[in-house]
């Protein structure tokens, strides 16, 4: 299989074990994409942090380059200003929308694990974006309550990126809903579960991808029929559905 981090020569992403974070026919069309207009593009900072990554045990969850890259010009498209993340892990996603937002844009950005945040901090310092991000560590849920129960938190957040435990994002999406703005979008991620979605009953899943699957499922039914958004669920990465909020 192609190497999906390419450009680094350490131990083989995580990925490529499950196959590549692309719904594309082949491998090398995948990488193709990656090598023609991805990778040439990709800031310096987020190579580098995407190499560091692919060192690490959990390379598996980071996000991809093209979604990488994917996330930043949809945020210039919208004019993303005020911004959260749930599901930072080493910051990749993180970076590529500092990099995105203005100057003076705002990333709350939430994680149960401030360890893997402090491997990409460094190179986000480096790349002057870090006073850009407010990292907030513990579970989302119940920060997302306490931004509930204050009414300016209200529809203040133009983009919201969901990228953590599968099992809550409709918890999530009961209370973003409230907290992105009318017009603002929320992206979730993974909504293709790494294609196990259509797979038979009694395929050979891991057992994590078996687990979230169910909530996945749910998650997609859901969206697909709430009247309060525009949806457009995308193969990129491992799928990402975005949800633009009309009323
Ligand atoms: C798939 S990774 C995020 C990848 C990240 N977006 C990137 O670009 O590398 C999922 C992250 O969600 C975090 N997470 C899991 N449960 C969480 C929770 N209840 N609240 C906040 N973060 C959580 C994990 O610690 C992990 O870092």
């Amino acid at each position: 299989m192609a190497a999906v981090n390419g450009g680094s020569e350490s131990q083989p992403a995580k990925h490529q074990e499950v196959g590549h974070k692309s719904f594309l026919q082949s491998d090398a069309l995948y990488q193709y994409i990656l090598e023609t207009s991805v990778y040439p593009r990709e800031p310096a900072s987020m190579k580098e942090l995407r190499e560091v990554t692919a060192k690490h045990p959990w390379n598996l969850m980071t996000t991809s380059a093209d979604e990488g890259q994917f996330l930043s010009l949809l945020l210039k498209l919208i004019n993303a200003k005020n911004t959260m993340e749930i599901g930072v892990y080493t910051g990749y996603s993180l970076l590529s929308t500092a990099l995105a937002l203005p100057d003076d844009g705002k990333i709350l950005a939430l994680d149960i694990n401030r360890e893997n945040y402090e491997i990409g901090l460094p190179i986000i310092e480096k790349a002057r974006v870090a006073h850009k991000i407010d990292f907030r560590e513990g579970p989302a849920l119940p920060l997302l309550d306490q931004m509930i129960n204050d009414e300016k938190f209200h529809g203040s957040f133009d983009f919201i990126f969901v990228d953590a435990d599968k099992d809550n994002y409709l918890n999530y999406h009961k209370r973003l809903i409230d907290l992105v703005k009318i017009g603002g979008v929320i992206g979730y991620d993974n909504t293709l579960w790494n294609g196990s979605l259509v797979a038979p009953p009694d395929a050979p899943l891991r057992k994590y991808v078996r687990y979230y699957r169910d909530f996945v499922l749910e998650l997609n039914k859901a969206l697909a029929i709430d009247p309060r958004i525009e949806i457009c669920q995308l193969p990129v990465g491992d799928g990402i559905t975005l949800c633009r909020r009309i009323n």
